[in-house]
């Protein structure tokens, strides 16, 4: 049962209203459901299909009338409807059951109250319904529920109606004002709070907005409040696209799938993406709680006002919204530095997430052909690359083409569930004399093809005739089902960096032919080219840089994201030399002068920013220099990077402490970039100078850090410091976890923390697999619970390669059977965890072996999720 995107077919049937009725319980909620439905003339006569998983039928009926319906895999049946194009009346009531929901989509409950997930296809396992995103139908909901238990009656749109019944029952009638698809309902139910903010939007209508929580949490819901602000007067300024709801209610639950769900304004949430305070979220929890709350705020528009035809479109509202909440946050930043940390955060995610999912069994166009389980596609390609695809059309219609591109989008849109193709077709036709309009046909094969393209360039410089050539070809390997890749639209940034640092040109080619060669005239001495600023598109860059080239643009190029790309190059080399170099053990690796060099002056450099120089100083990471190689030996990458980080710790001793010093009282906690950026250069500091005491023996550094973990005004620094004594192996890493989880016993975010540190901690002698097992024994640990499943086997199987690619294969072990025991509760997160040996083909032998038959055990399962089976399946594919 793979759904193709080519067989997508209108429906059969519209859904004008529907009526819900709820009485809420846990071991067995009611619901009834009074849909008006009428045939869609424009197709083809045929029998209602409604989908429906894991529902008991109690009654249907037509027009108030019994009727004869089949029951057929997962959908209901009715042959014998009206004629013609007259609406009629479908009733049918079921019973769910909440508690037992542990799959977290449809119904469910979480601490006592209920919540729902309703994307993609979660609708169908709280009613029969058209669950599909093209059925488009107005909302009237009504909640019934204990009132001691459930004071809190919430559902999308506007409350109409409030009361008592008998049985200390209460309810609450709401009725959405926009018509939606069935995956935007949502409900909640229970014991919870809210902030509240009442606001004057620029029209003079007033809005309430709320952010309920549980009751203990009430005082870390400020950041997402002002987030919430922050972004609705985002989007009137930038886009001029305004809140269209009296009500914009946000729910944490600590019990969730995925980040969170735009539901039309009653936006559920992951915990971790709302709750924050100083003294229990770090600089990258406001970041990020920042980021999400915008996203999903802009979804109101892209997203919800112009929906998606069917779910092969999908990157037509995630590429979008991301794109949109990565300008959001770009925004609040301010300053051009700041952007640029946040541009090379972005692109790092890209580069270590997507472009092996491009690379490997998984890899799938932005705009999918085809899928098993759709929820197998909320993937870095949809979200991440579809963000860069929206970003370059940005970028070859300016600016302000792109606003007026996303105007006319909504005035032909709006109210409809439409394609990426329409949305492009927008873009283009708001800019008729761009680059983008010109080239719009083959610019979409960003949609249609796989893979990551490869720009290879070179250059040659001609002394007498004082020219600089400059050659970029395109090429982009094959991926499943996709032998050959047709030329894609590649804006790409340049300039040229002079001897002395001096910019002698700079612009944007768009590369459109396998191979171009661009002539620079008037050039004096050989240039240093910089190529690919700003990362213009999502491609790899090959281009022979000599160190001294590298260390120039690190020094001088006016682009800070090759600035900091020049940096990374200089560290993979060096790592790639190293690792290939099998007759060095890690421990004797040298760095050369010239790098030290190049590292100690962005360090002690008197005017970047320290976010900067936290970035700069970042080896690559393991799965990306895995990236680089055929072969790979994770084990033997995990040992070289560590040997590097262990010598730009010791002999930058010295600038290490200065920066530490330096940045160390970061004033009144403030999330914002500049403080942030001086927590994590202190941070780095801090552990980079006890990973240096490690040799020596010395206690001075893991002394102060101990101190300043006891120390510490927020969680940031507090688990910087701890992070610090764990990854140098410090004597008093143990000490302070114990203490550390004293302290957080009752904060189950911060616990997630403790978890994944010790999950994630650099591996000694195989150590961390048997601590993995032991923290999954430990009181606090429950794998139904997705962000505490995830703080543990996700952060040892996804995030320590070091410690999970064991030559006895007790990690493959390990991970085979958590697959399959994730899979029998909740099957996406299992899928999600299936992905860890996605690029198993690479590995070198034993592991290689190991790892196909870890993952053949898996497959050979008869009763495994269509999430899981697609993942196994296509990984054992060649
Ligand atoms: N639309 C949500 C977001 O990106 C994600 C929901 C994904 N849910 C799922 N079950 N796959 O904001
Ligand atoms: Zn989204």
């Amino acid at each position: 049962n793979v759904i193709y995107r080519a067989d997508y077919q209108a429906p059969g049937y519209w859904i004008d209203s529907v009526e819900l009725s709820f009485d809420l319980d846990p071991a067995k909620t009611r619901v009834l459901n009074r849909m008006k439905l009428r045939r869609n003339l424009d197709a083809a006569p045929q029998p209602l299909r409604l989908d429906g998983e894991e529902l008991n039928l109690a009654r249907v009926l037509v027009n108030g009338q019994g009727t004869s319906f089949k029951l057929e895999d997962n959908q209901l049946v009715l042959e014998n409807l009206p004629e013609g194009g007259d609406s009629f009346d479908l009733e049918i009531l079921t019973t769910c059951q909440p508690a037992k929901n542990t799959k977290l989509m449809g119904l469910y409950v979480s601490n006592d109250s209920f919540f729902t997930q309703c994307e993609a296809e979660g609708f169908r396992r709280i009613t029969y319904f058209l669950d599909r995103p093209d059925v488009m139908a107005s909302f009237t909901v009504l909640l019934r529920a204990d009132k001691a238990k459930y004071p809190v009656l919430l559902s999308n749109g506007n409350l109409v109606d409030q009361g008592d019944l008998a049985d200390g029952r209460h309810f609450a009638k709401w009725v959405d004002p926009f018509r939606k698809p069935s995956y935007l309902f949502a409900l909640v139910a229970g014991n919870l709070v809210a902030r509240e903010q009442r606001i004057r939007a620029r029209g003079g209508k007033e809005h309430l907005l709320q952010v309920f929580v549980r009751a203990g949490d009430l005082d870390k819901t400020e950041h997402a409040m002002n987030s919430l602000m922050a972004s609705i007067a985002w989007d009137e300024a930038r886009f001029g696209l305004p809140l269209d709801l009296e009500r914009f209610m946000i729910v944490a639950t600590s019990d969730f799938n995925m980040g969170a769900m735009e539901n039309k304004g009653l936006n559920i949430f992951n915990t971790k993406y709302v709750l924050a305070s100083q003294a229990t979220a770090t600089d990258t929890d406001f970041a990020n709680i920042e980021s999400v709350v915008g996203h999903e705020y802009f979804h109101n528009w892209t997203g919800n006002r112009v929906t998606c035809r069917d779910w092969f479109q999908l990157s037509l509202k995630e590429g979008l919204t991301v794109f949109r909440d990565q300008e959001f946050s770009q925004d609040l930043a301010g300053e051009a530095s700041a952007r640029a940390v946040k541009r090379i955060e972005d692109v790092r995610v890209l580069r270590t997430a997507q472009f092996p999912e491009d690379a490997g069994p998984m890899a799938h166009p932005v705009r999918p052909d085809q899928y098993l389980e759709i929820n197998n596609f909320y993937t870095v390609t949809v979200y991440e690359k579809g963000a860069e695809v929206v970003r370059m059309m940005q970028t070859l219609v300016g600016r302000e083409g792109f606003a007026r591109g996303l105007k006319l989008y909504f005035e032909r849109h709006d109210g409809h569930a439409v394609t990426c193709d329409d949305f492009a077709q927008a873009i283009a036709d708001a800019n008729p004399d761009s680059t983008l309009a010109r080239l719009l046909d083959q610019f979409k094969r960003w949609y249609s093809q796989a893979g990551t393209p490869r720009v290879r360039a070179s250059g040659l410089y001609d002394a007498d005739a004082r020219t600089y050539r400059l050659t970029l070809a395109q090429s982009c390997a094959p991926t499943p089902g996709q032998d050959v890749k047709e030329p894609f639209v590649i804006p790409v940034g340049l300039g040229l960096v002079g001897a002395d640092g001096a910019e002698l040109a700079s612009g944007m080619h768009v590369l459109t032919q396998e191979s171009e060669t661009l002539t620079f005239e008037n050039i004096g001495s050989e240039p240093v080219p910089s190529i690919l600023r700003g990362f213009s598109a999502p491609v790899i860059l090959e281009f022979d840089y000599s160190d001294a080239q590298l260390i120039a643009l690190l020094a001088h190029d006016t682009d800070p994201f090759n600035r900091w790309e020049a940096g990374q190059r200089l560290a993979v080399n060096r790592a790639l030399g190293f690792i290939r170099d099998a007759g060095v053990a890690a421990r004797d690796i040298r760095l050369d002068p010239p790098f030290m060099n190049a590292m100690r002056a962005v360090l002690r450099h008197p005017t970047l920013d320290a976010a900067f120089k936290e970035l700069v100083l970042t080896l690559p990471a393991e799965t990306y220099i895995a990236e680089q190689l055929d072969v790979v030996d994770p084990q033997r990458i995990h040992a070289v990077r560590e040997a590097m980080r262990e010598q730009l710790a010791r002999e930058l001793a010295p600038d290490w402490e200065q920066a530490f010093e330096q940045h160390r009282e970061s004033g009144a906690y403030r999330p914002d970039p500049v403080s942030s950026g001086r927590r994590a250069l202190t941070g780095m500091a801090l552990s980079n100078l006890c990973l240096a005491a490690r040799a020596s023996g010395d206690q001075v550094w893991p002394g102060k850090a101990y101190q300043r973990f006891k120390d510490a005004g927020n969680m940031t620094d507090r688990f910087n410091a701890l992070a610090a004594l764990v990854t140098s192996g410090s004597e008093l890493a143990a000490p302070a976890l114990q203490r550390f989880h004293a302290i957080f016993k009752d904060e189950a975010l911060v616990l997630d923390k403790w978890f994944a540190l010790q999950a994630g901690a650099p591996d000694r002698g195989g150590n961390v697999l048997p601590a993995v097992k032991q923290l999954m024994n430990h009181p606090d640990f429950n794998i139904r619970n997705p962000n505490r499943a995830r703080s543990v086997i996700f952060s040892y199987c996804s995030a320590n390669p070091g410690g999970f690619h064991r030559p006895d294969a007790a990690g493959y072990v390990f991970w085979s059977e958590r697959v399959l025991e994730l899979d029998a509760i909740n099957p996406q997160v299992a899928a999600r965890l299936a992905r860890a040996l996605d690029r198993w083909k690479k590995l070198v032998e034993p592991l290689r072996s190991a790892a196909r038959e870890a993952i053949a055990r898996v497959a050979a399962r008869p009763d495994l999720s269509n999430d899981v089976r697609e993942v196994v399946t296509r990984a054992l594919a060649d």
